[in-house]
């Protein structure tokens, strides 16, 4: 998936870093936190690595992608249950109703598509209430509709607005693709506000990808947290923005997130502690520095533009200003 701030690029960097830093490659079990979830991808690199993985995320949908990538076995795959949700009739219910043409004049999908994801989801609803598919199998369906309704959506990536023409690949049906089983131990999966789960668990490496800026997760993706929950909201504004604004987070506001970072690593009982941050952020890299220099042992971890991955030194300060540089900070307990 698309995803603002994915680490998909930058896994062999962080991996890399982690086990030099560390000294740990294989997990044996140990506890692997992950706790700005967003799409999976680092807490799954880890639990293939044999890690017990923490995963946490404020937004729904990425709750219920890493339900699967953390939750799921292959035991849990349903191949007749795919082929049924695929062949589905299209419904009318909140996605055609809100977020395609005919019925709200919004374009983020077809109407084809909108009624085939009501479909799918309004089916995964009932089977799960009705005992006839588990829990594991729910989300293992669920997370695929996520990723599969997201590959049509008429945007130019995130759903702050819709495209006034529909996009080729948006006029494709939709098809629900399941997303990899991933091998490894069964992890956790929370979907809460960071600064209150951190002091309820505790382990050898915490993984921090925080958002960089301000702009809030909850309003670039609020189609698909819609599509997660279900849960019939308010919209409003032409875009169909969720009303009540649930999930903003305080790590985009400029003025609470030097407070809330502090707090955080103050609070976390983890021996290793890695914050993934780039040099356009809102707090700078000399500010971070002060915080986690205050509870441990610091070091920095730079990879930029070019792909280079290099201890801190003095040479790596002339980094022309205009390259984006990823940080990967680090804390020794
Ligand atoms: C930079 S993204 C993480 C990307 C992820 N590492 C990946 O590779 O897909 C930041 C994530 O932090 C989540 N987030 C923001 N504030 C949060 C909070 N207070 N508690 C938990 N998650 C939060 C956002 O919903 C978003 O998914």
């Amino acid at each position: 998936m698309n995803y603002i701030g994915s680490k998909y690029s930058l896994l062999d960097f962080l991996t890399t870093t982690i086990a030099d830093v560390t000294g740990i490659t294989q997990g044996n079990d140990l506890v692997f936190a992950d706790l700005f979830a967003g799409t999976g991808v680092v807490g799954q690199t880890y639990r293939s690595l044999g890690f017990h993985v923490i995963a946490d995320d404020i937004q729904y949908y990425s709750y219920v992608l890493n339900r699967h990538l953390l939750g799921n076995t292959a035991a849990d795959a349903d191949p007749a249950l795919l082929e049924h949700l695929n062949a589905l009739p299209p419904a009318h219910g909140f996605v055609y109703e809100n977020y395609c043409p005919a019925a709200s004049g919004r374009m983020y999908f077809t109407d084809e598509n909108g009624g085939r994801c009501d479909a799918i989801r309004l089916e995964l609803n009932r089977l799960l209430a009705a005992g006839e598919i588990t829990e594991n199998t729910y989300y293992f369906y669920l997370a695929a509709l996520i990723n599969s309704i997201d590959k049509v959506a008429n945007t130019a990536s995130v759903y702050g607005a819709y495209l006034k023409h529909f996009k080729r690949s948006a006029l494709q049906p939709l098809r629900l693709e399941p997303l990899p089983v991933v091998d490894g131990p069964v992890g956790e999966v929370y979907n809460r506000d960071i600064s209150e789960l951190i002091t309820d668990i505790h382990g050898e490496i915490l993984y921090l990808d925080p958002p960089y800026n301000s702009r809030q997760y909850n309003s670039n993706y609020h189609v698909l947290e819609t599509i997660a929950r279900y849960d019939d909201p308010q919209l409003t504004g032409v875009t169909g923005l969720r009303a009540g604004n649930d999930g903003r987070s305080l790590f985009c506001s400029r003025r609470q997130v030097e407070r809330v970072f502090d707090a955080l690593i103050r609070d976390a009982d983890f021996h290793f502690i890695f914050l993934s941050y780039n040099n356009e952020g809102l707090m700078t890299p000399e500010t971070i520095r002060n915080i986690m220099s205050r509870y441990g042992e610091y070091r920095l971890f730079t990879r930029d533009d070019y792909k280079r991955f290099q201890a801190d030194t003095a040479d790596n300060r002339n980094i022309a200003a205009d390259t984006t540089v990823e940080y990967l900070h680090c804390l020794v307990r």
